[in-house]
């Protein structure tokens, strides 16, 4: 026993080789079951795909870099779930692509903020936050006011999502393109926030 310990030690190559092969067990040893589990796998009851109009909004989201402030993860402390509401799990995000997470919270968590405040608190804040929240540092976004979604990207959006396992069915995106076409970029982002978090109480 002494004697292969020695070898590690005393060898690089074969410490390093130990090291991966351990931490790569270790790994799969966590990883794997997940994938088994039903709770990271399925969707929770009353989850619903982003409506059209809100898988644009999540668009604008991301172009807009909200994501980049905001995490969209309630963790499972007494400090967050009596800040924000419910912790996040696993079957609330199995449709996210890619998930929003996030890793930083310049401003609060947002996983909850669905039915939160009214639309046109959104619309206000959106606009210049500054209006609604005086001390606010959140960048303003007057151009989501002005630009005009053209739709015609929102049906291949669905339909590759479709693709990865959301279940958006025909009728869904037949009508993609109608629920879409016309409205300013703000309308779609409000849409997209008042949807998270849909599928589970705001509060425990
Ligand atoms: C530079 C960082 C930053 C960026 C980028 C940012 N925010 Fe914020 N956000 C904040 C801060 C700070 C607050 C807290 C003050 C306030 O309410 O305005 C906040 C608050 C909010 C709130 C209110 C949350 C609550 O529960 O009261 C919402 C909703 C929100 N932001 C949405 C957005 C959206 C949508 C975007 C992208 C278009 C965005 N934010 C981009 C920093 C940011």
């Amino acid at each position: 026993m002494a004697k292969a310990h020695k070898i590690f030690e005393t060898h690089l190559g074969v410490l390093s080789a130990g090291i991966i092969a351990v931490i790569s067990l270790g790994g799969l040893a966590e990883i794997v079951p997940l994938f088994y589990t039903t709770a990271t796998t399925e969707p929770v009851k009353d989850l619903k795909p982003w409506s059209p109009l809100a898988l644009e909004g999540r668009d604008i989201y991301i172009r807009e870099g909200c994501h980049v402030c905001h995490t969209q993860m309630v963790r499972p402390f007494r400090a967050e779930t009596e800040r924000y509401g419910a912790y996040s799990v696993a079957g609330e995000h199995v449709w996210e692509r890619p998930f929003l997470w996030g890793s930083k919270r310049t401003g609060p968590d947002l996983a909850r903020v669905g039915g939160k405040y009214s639309d046109d608190w959104h619309r206000a804040h959106l606009y210049n936050p500054r209006d609604v929240i005086p001390e606010s540092n959140m960048p303003s976004f007057p151009w989501l006011f002005q630009n005009e979604l053209s739709g015609k990207d929102t049906l291949q959006k669905m339909r590759v999502m479709r693709m990865m396992g959301v279940p958006y069915t025909d009728g869904d995106l037949e009508n993609a393109r109608f629920e879409v076409r016309g409205k300013l970029e703000i309308d779609a982002l409000v849409t997209y926030l008042q949807q998270i978090g849909h599928a589970m109480p705001r509060v425990q």
